[in-house]
């Protein structure tokens, strides 16, 4: 059961971007907590960061034919990336979209995802747990359909 763990432009700067709306953690830290948490789960992460939405798509489209599911940070892709849109609906994948911060509470253009329609699910304000709210989502989706 592999996923694949993609934050996109901007997100390496996480620790010192913006700490009250982004919290403390560095992408690292952030990465290193799920690593551990997927481990216990007997799941597999690959991760990606990069700040040009071709390389998130390149990713996208070479590791998703061996994956179960996506966690994505879009960035501000989130809310026109077209391009990453139709990338991530292309995989058929269940794919679980988190923001750190509430987009729904801060400037009007943020509260529109454009991925939102592909995801099954969004995670948005919750600091870095949800992006293990969303490994333990797909870890239990994954799961359940194995069982079926
Ligand atoms: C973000 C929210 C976006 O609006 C913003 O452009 C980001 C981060 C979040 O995690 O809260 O880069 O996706």
């Amino acid at each position: 059961m592999k996923f694949l763990v993609i934050n996109g432009p901007n997100l390496n700067l996480l620790g010192t971007r913006d700490p009250a709306l982004y919290g403390n953690l560095t992408l690292e830290q952030i990465e290193n907590t799920l690593r551990r948490r997927a481990a216990r789960l007997k799941a597999e992460l690959e991760f990606l960061q990069s700040n040009s939405e071709g390389t998130l798509i390149d990713f996208i489209q070479q590791k998703a034919p061996e994956s179960s599911g996506i966690i994505i940070n879009p960035g501000a892709l989130t809310h026109y990336g077209y391009s990453l849109r139709d990338a991530l609906a292309d995989t058929g994948l269940p794919v679980v979209e988190v923001h750190l911060s509430n987009i729904y509470a801060r400037e009007g253009w943020r509260a529109h995802s454009v991925m939102a329609a592909v995801a099954r699910g969004q995670v948005s304000g919750l600091g870095w747990r949800g992006y293990l709210y969303a490994l333990e989502f797909l870890v239990a989706q994954v799961s359940r359909r194995r069982r079926q």
